[in-house]
């Protein structure tokens, strides 16, 4: 049991986090997408203490941070020309790219797998982290397996505490949602998991984009998937989540029939004024829902919500994330009115 730190991301504070990461230990680590949990990429028992402070399946590799593009050919190899294109775009910022990696990382880093997710972050205090370390940072999402991602330095204290022995502080995380991971087949990109570099930013480079079955639908447990991640009901808050498409009058009909003591709706915010139930509300447009987004969902737990009827997100831009992560957290329940 560890008495948790809440560090600040001044430099003295980043150095002990340094510290202790250097000392074999897992850090609380601000990005611009969501809380990570940091460790040294090339430590295996390092690695092995993120797996158990997140309870997380030892086959769901993790993503290793750099702090420049510079760092990436010492961790990766055969890499396709489109990645460095794609890197100069958008590195630093919220895309990972999944490429073959070198034997420096373990094969605990990669969940057995030869090729490793790399991510430059675009959050100067998880860039100064690295720096500070001078090694390149495992990091998932610092939620306890399952749980919504977090993106408050707080969401992490209430799943972490006890667990690891520091966080750093570095505000509210302006994207809200996961990377956008994304993988080289042929002349094209696959896109594993939408984010914030969304399928039009792709498409954009003027290659085939192939969108993964598992995004925009459940995948059976024992069917292979390009993106381990995708295989887990994920990002799901203890109340039971249901998205509801349709125009608002429909949506507060259908909520009417099935209202109850402890059942909420999720909507936008030029909703509220017409809706007659309770809610909670997640921005306006695709940018302010991802931003949002799983604040929202730990929302809903802290006040007791059993049963959480969300509008449909719209599926462009940034908003194909939020609805493959709302779609995850209802476990693909959706309810066409
Ligand atoms: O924004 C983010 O990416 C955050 C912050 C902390 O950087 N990290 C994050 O990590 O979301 P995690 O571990 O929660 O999600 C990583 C996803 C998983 O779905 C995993 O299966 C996939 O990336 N992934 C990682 N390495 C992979 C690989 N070599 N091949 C295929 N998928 C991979
Ligand atoms: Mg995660």
């Amino acid at each position: 049991m560890f008495d948790t730190r809440m560090l600040s991301s001044d430099s003295s504070d980043i150095e002990y986090g340094a510290k202790l990461i250097n000392d074999g230990e897992v850090v609380g680590m601000p990005t611009e997408t969501v809380y990570g949990l940091a460790a040294d990429a090339t430590n295996e028992n390092a690695v092995k203490k993120i797996f158990e402070a997140k309870g997380r399946p030892q086959d769901n590799p993790l993503i290793v941070h750099l702090s420049g593009v510079e760092m990436m050919d010492k961790y990766v190899c055969n890499v396709p020309e489109l990645a460095y294109k794609i890197a100069e775009c958008f590195c630093p910022g919220p895309i990972t790219m999944v490429l073959p990696k070198r034997d420096i990382i373990p094969y605990i880093t990669s969940a057995g797998l030869d090729t490793v997710g790399i991510r430059i972050p675009y959050h100067k205090t998880a860039r100064e982290l690295i720096d500070a370390c001078g090694k390149p940072l495992a990091a998932p999402s610092a939620n306890l397996s399952g749980s919504p991602s977090p993106t408050t330095a707080a969401h992490v204290m209430n799943d972490m505490k006890g667990r690891i022995p520091a966080i750093i502080d570095g505000g509210a995380c302006a994207v809200g949602v996961e990377s956008t991971v994304i993988s080289f087949e042929g002349e094209g990109i696959r896109l594993l998991r939408p984010g914030y570099v969304s399928v039009e930013d792709l498409k954009a480079f003027g290659v085939p984009v192939y969108c993964d079955k598992g995004i925009t639908e459940a995948v059976a447990a024992n069917e292979k998937v390009l993106s381990p991640g995708m295989k887990y009901k994920h990002y799901s808050p203890k109340a039971n989540v249901t998205i509801v498409t349709g125009e608002l009058d429909k949506f507060t009909q259908y909520v009417s029939e099935h209202n109850g003591e402890d059942v909420y709706a999720m909507l936008y915010d030029s909703d509220a004024a017409f809706y007659p139930y309770k809610y909670l509300t997640y921005g306006n447009n695709a940018k302010e829902q991802a931003a949002q987004l799983f604040g929202v969902l730990r929302k809903a737990d802290e006040i007791g919500a059993k049963q959480v009827y969300a509008r449909c997100p719209s599926q462009d831009g940034v908003g194909l994330a939020v609805y493959n992560r709302l779609l995850r957290a209802a476990g693909f329940e959706v309810i066409r009115v």
